[in-house]
């Protein structure tokens, strides 16, 4: 980086940012450059598209705005762009408040977050660049001091739209100081900042009793009443409220349903003014319904827009989702064992899915299919029909942040340098006891998950040792497997094979073919139909000009691979469970460590752990 470059470049953006002249001279930028004057909802619908969208597995839009930072949740992320850009072309939707819901620690206050710090960087730059009257305390548009007359001629003329008229206190300006000489009005370019209370801006509601309505829309200033006289003065009110000073830019309104209903009505009465206001709230599940039962608040259901936010259901992004809080955390200097990430998030989706009502689907099919992967007698297009049935899916379960709680938990207790999956799943279940929001039958409920989330690492572990044993694991996989073929051919076709060596002619190898289908319960009966099945898959491939690998067929694949685990079984098992291992087996030991280490992420201490460990499991 070339300092002294950046520097200037910082120094000249800075300078930009001071920029200040008259309101004839902001008049001419803005017929040049109409982008300045965008509406809230407008500007930050395009401070989300110039970050750029892509297109998910599904055909999904994927926002890169948020790419970063929110992971699996893409539907209300779409509904929340959509609202932008319905209200960008000033539907009516825009005078409604943006209403995100969701179960606690799902992302609706990261979702805030991200766009309150988007607009703050976004006015700093070029195309997100805006401006306002000098010294107006609500930094409004300087197109307000246009003349409601003039307006219509503006508009046809510069193509520039205005709304909103002067505030009170500019009114006063202009009619006292400028005397209507609007275009001397001093302009400046604004920069939105929430620690500086300009564009951004929070409402959290505490105590109604204390909790004054002037924090949301300012009010009259007692010490002025004196100079000025009379409390309808503008230079007695202040427009320090959080809507005042949010105006142009956002408003969250932290769990609106938490707070007094004053403050409600007077959002509603606000929403039904000409000033359109970005306001952003959350809420849980529980406060909504009863904001909707209760009548009184029909007027007020009307003036939102509701976008619901469930936790995410896909585990690789459930992973991604760990990942990013991990970074934040104090657990950065631990290692995290292979698989640790992908067990606790098995658990977490397991305990946020709703069982289907399909024969044969259960939880955990369920799972890898929302996660993109095909399995047995399911495919990807039955995700819409899932979807469908379960309605209020990742509306309940575990929160990201419960799980990173309580692997930090087991951090700091242990003093340890590496977490592995047994680790995370015991510290999961060890604080379902102290999570005091769930009920007895979830207790039991998710403790099966932590056994589901338990066999599903077992499988995982197991064949990951195995294949660190074997020195090439495809490579295996793949002879046994043509192998495998060879035989079915001959046996289908009444052919004989030839060995490639002798060249003598044999017959199909039954007993390497039975082999390998009793690993997964194929019966004496149903061989042959099984091995014509795979041909007829072979050739069909073939037709569309594609091999047959041994990852072509689900079934024939999780065979093969028994059977290779099978043969690998009884060398795995002496291994990984002597306790005098003679030196061949010291030997075989440290190959294998070895390779753990050095080609799957492996350190010292999970190695050797994941060895003892699946050594226990071969010998039961
Ligand atoms: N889908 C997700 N993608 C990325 N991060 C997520 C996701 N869901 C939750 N998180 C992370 O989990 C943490 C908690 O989320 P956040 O505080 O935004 O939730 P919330 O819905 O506002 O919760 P609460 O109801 O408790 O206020 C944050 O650090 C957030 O980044
Ligand atoms: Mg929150
Ligand atoms: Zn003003
Ligand atoms: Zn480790």
């Amino acid at each position: 980086m070339d300092l002294v470059k950046r520097l200037e470049e910082y120094r000249d953006r800075e300078r930009e940012l001071q920029w200040e002249g008259t309101f004839a001279q902001y008049f001419e930028i803005a017929t040049k450059k109409p982008e300045v004057i965008r509406l809230a909802h407008e500007r930050i619908y395009h401070m989300i598209m110039d970050a750029g969208v892509g297109t998910s597995r599904t055909g999904e839009p994927l926002f890169n705005f948020y790419s970063d930072e929110i992971f699996g949740i893409e539907r209300p992320l779409q509904q929340i762009v959509e609202y932008f850009h319905s209200a960008a072309q000033r539907l009516e939707v825009r005078k409604r408040i943006l209403l995100l819901m969701g179960p606690v620690g799902g992302g609706k206050s990261t979702i805030v977050y991200l766009i309150k710090r988007g607009l703050e960087a976004y006015s700093r730059i070029d195309t997100g660049a805006l401006y306002s009257i000098r010294d107006c305390p609500m930094h409004e548009e300087p197109l307000h001091l246009i003349p409601n007359d003039l307006r219509a001629d503006v508009e046809k003329e510069f193509g520039l739209y205005i709304e909103g008229d002067l505030c009170p206190h500019c009114r006063y300006m202009v009619d006292t100081q400028f005397v209507g000489h609007i275009e001397d009005v001093p302009v400046k370019r604004l920069a939105f900042s929430e620690k500086y209370r300009v564009g951004v801006g929070t409402f959290t509601p505490s105590d109604p009793k204390s909790q004054d309505i002037s924090e949301l829309v300012g009010g009259i200033d007692l010490s002025t009443i004196g100079e000025v006289g009379v409390e309808s003065d503008p230079r007695a009110y202040r427009f320090d409220g959080e809507l005042n000073i949010a105006n142009r830019g956002i408003m969250e309104f932290v769990e609106m349903l938490k707070t007094d209903e004053k403050f409600l009505y007077v959002l509603l009465t606000l929403s039904q003014e000409q000033n359109i206001k970005v306001v952003v709230s959350h809420t849980n599940e529980h406060e909504y319904l009863s904001f909707v039962g209760n009548k009184k608040s029909e007027a007020l259901q009307d003036r939102i827009i509701l976008v619901k936010v469930p936790y995410n259901l896909r585990a690789s992004d459930e992973v991604k989702i760990y990942e990013k809080l991990l970074k934040q955390s104090a657990l950065q200097n631990v290692h995290i064992a292979p698989y640790t990430l992908r067990i606790a998030s098995i658990f977490a989706i397991l305990t946020r899915l709703e069982p289907s009502k399909k024969a044969g689907m259960s939880l955990m099919k369920k799972l890898k299919l929302y996660d993109g992967e095909d399995i047995e007698d399911f495919q990807q297009k039955d995700i819409k029909e899932l979807q469908e049935e379960a309605v209020r899916e990742g509306m309940d379960g575990i929160s990201p942040r419960y799980v990173i709680n309580r692997l930090s938990n087991a951090l700091v207790k242990q003093n340890t340098t590496c977490i592995n999956p047994i680790d995370a799943l015991r510290a999961l279940r060890d604080g379902l006891d102290q999570h005091t929001s769930i009920t007895r039958e979830e207790r039991e409920r998710y403790l099966n998950f932590i056994q589901e989330a338990r066999k599903e690492y077992d499988d995982m572990a197991r064949k990951e040792v195995q294949r660190a044993f074997v020195y090439s694991y495809e490579e295996s996989a793949r002879t046994l497997l043509n192998n495998y073929l060879d035989n079915v051919e001959a046996y289908c076709n009444k052919t004989r094979l030839r060995d490639p060596i002798t060249d003598e002619e044999m017959e199909p190898d039954e007993q390497l073919m039975r082999s390998i289908e009793e690993q997964i319960g194929i019966t004496e009966n149903a061989k042959k139909s099984f091995r014509e099945e795979i041909l007829i898959r072979i050739s069909s491939l073939a037709r569309r000009g594609q091999t047959f690998e041994y990852t072509s067929h689900e079934r024939l694949k999780e065979a093969i691979e028994k059977k290779l685990f099978a043969d690998l079984r009884d060398v795995v098992k002496i291994t990984t469970s002597t306790r005098t291992p003679d030196k061949e087996q010291l030997r075989k030991i440290n190959e294998v460590v070895n390779r753990l280490m050095t080609e799957h992420g492996y350190c010292h201490v999970c190695a050797n752990e994941i060895l003892r460990y699946t050594g226990s499991l071969l010998n039961r």
